[in-house]
């Protein structure tokens, strides 16, 4: 008998479920029409919230378009296509991505979240590989980053699905280099890091947005 574990995609009548073939509670599932996103799209701080400062979304006469490169669970882009930014999110894990679709697909009928999931492209593959095609196309005003870290506090909730997200797609290692790649593809590149993180890399950032758990260090004059 074998012990090894492995994720599953889910097809359920609620939608696609990432469940851990051994534990039924390890799962991950996106709804954009949960309380908890919808608390958030209504009463999370609309453009005075750190993630609406640190993109400068009111600086800007037009929303802007911002490049998603580490999409996740798509929280932070579902935040920002809410405030109005079009997004294009980018995610490299092959379970995740489908998963992010999955969500999307459903929450697009919905009246009330048709505009903002209208606002948000998403692409399956590595953002290093296809941040400058994707720029030129584009022409994004940010490029948005949230790599994994080892030591994130969050909600005992998003804290479980940090757990898993890392066991996923571990510790994004490579992370350095997507910011390098990802400054030359935007005039602005935001980086989300737990509060006390180190920088990504060794260039200091223009200025950083200090919040309760995490920092935004932001990079500006890339191009
Ligand atoms: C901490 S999670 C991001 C969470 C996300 N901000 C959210 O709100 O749900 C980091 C994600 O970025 C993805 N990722 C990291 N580097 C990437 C890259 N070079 N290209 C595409 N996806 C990447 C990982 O697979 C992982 O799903």
């Amino acid at each position: 008998m074998t012990t090894d574990t492995f994720w599953q995609l889910l097809n359920t009548a609620e939608g696609l479920i990432l469940q851990d073939s051994q534990d039924k509670h390890q799962k991950l599932f996106i709804d954009f029409n949960s309380g908890e996103h919808q608390y958030r799209r209504l009463h999370g701080g609309g453009n005075g919230q750190p993630i609406a400062k640190a993109i400068g979304i009111k600086k800007y006469d037009h929303p802007p378009t911002v490049i998603d490169a580490t999409a996740g669970m798509g929280r932070d882009s579902f935040v920002l296509a809410s405030l109005g930014c079009h997004v294009i999110a980018i995610e490299r894990h092959p379970l995740l991505a489908p998963l992010l679709q999955d969500a999307l697909n459903r929450a697009k009928p919905i009246a009330e979240l048709q505009a903002i999931i209208e606002r948000m492209t998403l692409i399956t593959g590595n953002a290093i590989e296809q941040l400058p095609a994707l720029a030129a196309q584009y022409h994004p005003d940010v490029i948005y980053l949230d790599p994994m870290f080892p030591e994130r506090q969050k909600s005992a909730l998003v804290k479980q699905e940090l757990r898993i997200l890392k066991a996923l797609a571990g510790s994004d290692e490579d992370a350095g280099k997507l910011l390098d790649i990802a400054r030359q593809c935007a005039p602005k590149i935001v980086v989300k890091r737990p509060r006390i993180a180190p920088t990504l890399t060794h260039e200091k950032p223009s200025w950083q947005l200090i919040g309760e758990r995490n920092r935004f260090d932001i990079y500006l004059n890339a191009c």
